[in-house]
């Protein structure tokens, strides 16, 4: 039976389905390794307990999953939910060898799958921000989760305190313009739709959920081991990656010029041990009432 996507997410879905599954796994190491800090401190602040049930949104290739499940340990359990299949289909395929015996996998869209319910916490790096419709996706996750029980998510703030994202998307901006009609899928509303810590405590509010605090945690990310690999992946995700997409041909004939450019952006972030660029997150918790 093919997974129920709400019409809404269909284009979204399709993006991270298709051409960002592929950057995804070709960046994996930035993507989902180096950004492992940032969810050491969510687990800080929502401390997954020994026995707990555990629901990972939007959980991409399952590496928060895997660690997850061995934060609650055998008698707690994990499920990871994504809309993308292929997303699914890797993790499933590489929890045996990560020895993730309590943890599984399901494909759906947050907004509208039947999530089950009885999570003591859900927790989501990076994966709330791209539905059309926050309010119904996160009051769907609350009512998967038991009276009392936790939300974790990690969403990233503003932009000009993502330099590691930013400066590549001001570079690209320069030449690059977003073209009017275009058949390439794009990822919604996009990375940074709950950069407003004001309005997304307005979403959270709406979805049901109280006691909803927003901690701030700012850090450099290692995006390559020189500059040459750290453009790689601001060319490929993210703002400037996408504008680089749709702008296909007129992007490729530019690609030089774009490569000098963002090097001359990010020479400042170049360490003798690899590049690192400021990046800033919200780390919202909240709870569903009893
Ligand atoms: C930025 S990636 C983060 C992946 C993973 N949490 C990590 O940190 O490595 C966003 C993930 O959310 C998933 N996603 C996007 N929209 C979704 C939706 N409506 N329902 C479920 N998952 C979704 C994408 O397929 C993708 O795997």
């Amino acid at each position: 039976m093919e997974p129920v996507v709400a019409p809404t997410n269909e284009e979204e879905v399709e993006a991270w389905s298709g051409v960002l599954f592929d950057r995804w796994v070709q960046f994996r190491d930035v993507v989902a390794v180096q950004i492992n800090p940032f969810s050491q401190e969510a687990y800080r602040l929502c401390e997954p307990a020994p026995g707990e049930r555990v629901l990972d949104i939007g959980c991409g290739l399952g590496e928060t999953t895997v660690q997850l499940g061995e934060l609650v340990g055998p008698e707690g359990a994990v499920v990871g939910i994504d809309a993308g299949e292929r997303f699914i289909e890797l993790a499933r395929s590489e929890a045996p060898e990560r020895g993730a015996t309590n943890v599984s996998y399901e494909v759906g869209d947050i907004q509208v799958a039947d999530l089950g319910n009885g999570f003591n916490l859900a927790f989501s790096r990076f994966g709330t921000m791209f539905c059309t419709n926050p309010v119904a996706a996160l009051r769907n996750v609350r009512e998967s989760l038991v009276p009392g029980g936790r939300l974790c998510m990690i969403v990233w703030r503003r932009k000009l305190d993502n330099e590691w994202l930013h400066r590549g998307e001001l570079v690209a901006e320069r030449h690059l313009e977003r073209p009017e009609e275009t058949d390439e899928p794009t990822c919604g509303p996009g990375p940074f739709s709950m950069a407003n810590a004001d309005t997304t405590t307005d979403v959270l509010k709406h979805a049901g959920y109280e006691r909803i605090s927003a901690h701030r945690y700012d850090r450099d990310y290692r995006l390559g081991d020189d500059l040459d690999q750290a453009i790689e992946p601001v060319m490929a995700i993210g703002p400037a990656g996408e504008l680089i997409r749709l702008a296909k041909d007129d992007a490729e004939r530019l690609r030089d010029t774009l490569e000098a450019e963002l090097r001359e952006a990010y020479a400042d972030c170049a360490r003798d041990d690899g590049v690192y660029a400021p990046a800033s997150v919200w780390i919202f918790t909240a709870v569903n009432p009893f």
